[in-house]
């Protein structure tokens, strides 16, 4: 049987993988500024990550939700040590559109309406029917979901409260940063009037967090430079460090009850020891303060060059934007410099979502060969 075919493939095949190194079946290495879209948080095959599964999976791997489960509980007290959300709870879930799909639903339970505020270039994820939130022509939403979301500028907050005037928006949903759109930020203050909009209106304020959080920008959560906070926050690609586990952090307004939310494999024990390797490691390799120091360095190393027009997004969270579409150089960095980088819905964008351990002579390295391509 083959593949249903949706990917257009690099004819790469990672074989092994260490730190911000991955090696193909060649044995040939390449230095990753790409993490698999942004999944790698504390780099590849870490050591404390790898003895953290290896023990899990040969105590139990998985057992139901319906069980005593110590380690979400530990996740639990750990994440709001970790995000300053104390008196949040967790759902936990299996990726990132589930979580987005989660925190939609939770939101209109809540309110009794079901329309979604969105803005345009967003990326939620690839959910069904009702929770499709995109306005990227490339990834069709159902119809149904088209009408019941009703999308808006970044920034422009004059529109977003006469859409929340009309009174059936059940929640706003919102990047901090937008990733595959091409890393457009709101500005603070258009952030600060959206919170407030949302409270004053009794609108549920979801932050997808899910590529932009979990360190990636510098902060825990990449809205917390804004000095705000949201109703309910979606997780997932760094939380595992590659092992899929997503997450919703939830304010106590929301009340649960069994059978609200459910899942057969989120939170599985394994999952947990990923997601609790990954807190580990942040704390102990002091993660937040590499993403700052490198981040720095990046942006003022990659600013001699005269050939970037702009450098966008914030941390290791990074897009450098050309005078020109970058699909060739993209390809010459990954053949002939063997460099991973990534792509966006702006054509003239090389993103850069490297490893959050990622060193200054890694930087250095992807600096010289990007150098030598023009
Ligand atoms: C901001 C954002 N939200 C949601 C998703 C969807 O996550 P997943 O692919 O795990 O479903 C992505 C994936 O790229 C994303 O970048």
């Amino acid at each position: 049987m083959s593949l249903f075919d949706v990917y257009p493939l690099y004819t790469i095949a990672p074989e092994k993988a260490l730190g911000s190194t991955v090696w193909d079946e060649k044995g040939d290495a390449y230095l990753d500024f790409y993490g698999g879209h942004g999944v790698i948080s504390i780099g590849h095959s870490h050591p404390v990550y790898v003895k953290h599964i290896t023990e899990q999976v040969n105590k139990i791997g998985f057992y139901s939700n319906s069980i005593v489960n110590p380690l979400q509980e530990k996740l639990g007290n750990l994440l709001p040590k970790v995000s300053g959300y104390d008196d949040y709870t967790l759902f936990l879930c299996n990726s990132g559109a589930e979580a987005n799909e989660n925190a939609l639903k939770l939101a209109s339970f809540h309110t009794g309406k079901s329309k979604v505020l969105a803005f345009k270039n967003s990326f939620h994820g690839r959910t069904s029917a009702a929770v499709a939130v995109t306005d990227n022509p490339k990834i069709v939403a159902p119809l149904n979901a088209q009408q019941k979301v009703v999308f808006c500028e970044l920034n422009d907050i004059n529109t977003v409260k006469k859409e929340i005037a009309k009174g059936d928006i059940s929640s706003v949903i919102i990047e901090t940063i937008q990733g595959v759109g091409g890393l457009d930020e709101g500005t603070q203050e258009f952030f600060q009037e959206l919170e407030k909009t949302c409270k004053t209106n009794g609108v549920i304020l979801i932050l997808d967090e899910i590529q932009c959080g979990y360190g990636r920008s510098g902060k825990f959560f990449a809205h917390q430079h804004h000095h705000i906070k949201a109703d309910i926050i979606s997780l997932a690609k760094g939380m595992g460090n590659g092992f899929p586990i997503g997450g919703i952090l939830i304010s106590p307004e929301f009340k649960p009850s069994y059978g609200l939310l459910g899942t057969t494999f989120g939170g599985n024990h394994l999952a947990c020891a990923a997601a609790l390797a990954v807190l580990e490691v942040f704390d102990t390799e002091n993660i937040l303060e590499n993403v700052t120091k490198q981040s720095a360095y990046f942006i003022d190393k990659f600013s001699t060059l005269p050939q970037i027009k702009k450098i966008k997004g914030r941390g290791l969270m990074l897009g450098l934007e050309f005078e020109f579409e970058v699909a060739e150089l993209r390809k010459k960095l990954i053949y002939d410099k063997k460099i991973f980088t990534g792509n966006a819905n702006n054509k003239n964008l090389l993103r850069v979502l490297p490893p959050l351990t990622i060193s200054q002579k890694e930087i250095d390295i992807l600096f010289k060969n990007l150098q030598s391509c023009f």
